[in-house]
């Protein structure tokens, strides 16, 4: 067989076949194809004629299709397989030919790998790859790690089958080994803060505001035409107008209020604990997935006499406008905490990562993709040391504009005890950041007194310790 082909895909499921159809379908591309099971790559060149595939039975007929530099794109399942198949080429392929994982790894499992494969004088690129199944298949936003050698090969093929956003790809190197990976991961983390954003608002439309699905669905059809515009604005409409065709029900009523998960936003949050990056709005969204999960404890829940009041609703142009603005200030802070993520992890791994960059080509292609990222990419346009977005011009105001209204939602929906989790959680963490004072102050005096840790003064260096059992003098320790 010759080697024509430039670009190579193993893995043909869902997302794979798509992406590999993607690929098929710009001009200039020549798309080898292999899975482990022959039946799907037969299926896929049956149903797809028109994308010309050149398609292997085997691994070695596939990588005999490919011209060098060889570039294979690995769609399999996270974990083992990912890791047999990259051995399974890395066996074959040659120097400098180039290797990409478009799965869902965890970054650090993309850093052991660009190694071993590294080791071989091999690229290896870890691409978070965003969008879905019909991302995949229209236009993706892509996240490439691994070296800048393998991306000015790799960009042109990754940019010809990107989402456009503002006539720009969504694709663009974010650093070196898992640093793509690591930011599919962060942009994972957000979404479910957004999701569960947008799900409170939902539940507080409806049980404060009496409003049923369908009025929500047009209350967010509305919403959608402003800075809150988004595709997840845009498909919680559709799911909320949706009518369940078994019973005649709206179909959120009929759906188990249980959340699932696959996994990355759980990931975000065991990271941000361990680089000491404050994720609270995403947390509390993986805990409240967990917390509807419960079953048992939530079946077993007595019947509390709990204070809860009525919101008294006078105007519900109003409410609905305060619920809107407490929202979309959640969601700053949503994607602040994000960003920090990110900031703290290129820090950590010494990635140097373009956060207006990231902003940009998150726009379009991907679940989170909104307006509001040209926002964030501006802040970053401007000073790309910015402590946080919410020391944004642009943001402050909005914030400010917001912040009455936030205030409003948050107490009046604990008043009436309609969990509030993310929108709660995100207030208090801007109240916390714009703090004079905090009371960690105290926290230390604890830590000193229980257990010796010290505690630094406001008015001189060093570190001190009160003997708390002795006769409660200072010591200077450092
Ligand atoms: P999706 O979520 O898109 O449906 P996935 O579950 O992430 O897909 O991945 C499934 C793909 O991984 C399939 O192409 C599968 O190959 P088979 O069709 O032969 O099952 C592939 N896969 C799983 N384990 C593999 C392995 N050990 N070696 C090679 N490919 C493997």
């Amino acid at each position: 067989m010759s080697a024509a082909a430039n670009i190579g895909v193993v893995g043909l499921a869902v997302m794979g076949s798509n992406l590999a159809r993607n690929l098929a379908s710009r001009s200039g591309n020549k798309v080898a194809i292999y899975n482990r099971s022959v039946e799907k790559t037969n299926d896929l060149v049956a149903n797809h004629p028109e994308a010309n595939f050149i398609a292997s039975d085997s691994i070695d007929e596939f990588v005999a299709s490919l011209a060098k530099p060889r570039i294979a794109i690995i769609m399999v399942q996270a974990g083992f397989a990912t890791d047999a198949v990259i051995t399974a080429l890395s066996e074959r392929f040659e120097k400098d030919d180039i290797i990409v994982d478009g799965g869902n790894a965890l970054y650090t499992d993309t850093i052991r790998r660009e190694k071993e494969v590294s080791a071989k004088n091999i690229h290896f690129v870890g691409a978070g790859i965003s969008g879905g199944e019909e991302g995949a298949l229209k236009g993706p936003s892509i996240m490439p790690g691994g070296s800048k050698e393998a991306y000015e090969h790799l960009g042109p093929i990754l940019r010809s089958i990107a989402a456009v956003a503002e006539d720009e790809a969504c694709v663009t190197h974010i650093g070196s080994d898992g640093a793509g990976h690591f930011v599919k991961m962060i942009h994972n983390g957000i979404e479910y803060a957004d999701m569960q954003l947008i799900a409170e608002a939902y539940d507080i439309l409806r049980k404060a505001g009496g409003l049923n699905p369908i009025e929500i669905s047009r209350v967010l059809t509305e919403w959608n035409a402003g800075e809150l515009e988004s595709y997840l604005i845009e498909i919680t409409a559709e799911v909320l107008a949706q009518v369940d065709q078994k019973t005649g029900e709206p179909l959120v009523d009929v759906i188990l209020d249980a959340a699932g998960s696959k996994g990355t936003g759980v990931w975000t949050v065991q990271n941000a604990l361990d680089l000491g990056t404050p994720v609270s709005g995403i947390a509390e969204a993986v805990f409240a997935r967990s917390l509807s999960s419960q079953a048992a404890q939530r079946a077993g829940a007595p019947e509390y006499s709990a204070g809860d009041t009525i919101w008294e609703i006078a105007d519900q142009g109003a409410f609905i406008e305060d619920v809107r603005q407490a929202l979309y200030a959640s969601k700053i802070v949503a994607y602040a905490q994000g960003f920090d993520a990110i900031g703290a992890g290129a820090l950590e791994n010494n990635w140097d990562i373009n956060l207006g960059e990231v902003a940009k080509i998150w726009r379009g292609g991907c679940i989170i993709r909104a307006q509001f990222l040209n926002r964030i990419s501006d802040a970053y346009r401007q000073d790309s040391k910015l402590l946080s977005l919410l020391f944004d011009g642009y943001f402050i105001r909005a914030i400010e504009d917001a912040a009455g209204a936030w205030r409003q939602v948050v107490s009046k929906a604990s008043l009436a005890g309609i969990p509030i989790p993310a929108f709660a959680s995100s207030l208090s963490y801007f109240d916390g950041l714009r703090a004079e004072r905090l009371p960690a102050a105290l926290v230390q005096g604890q830590r000193d007194f229980f257990g010796a840790h010290t505690y630094k003064r406001v008015d001189m260096p060093g570190a001190f310790h009160t003997l708390w059992s002795g006769d409660k003098s200072e010591i200077q320790t450092d």
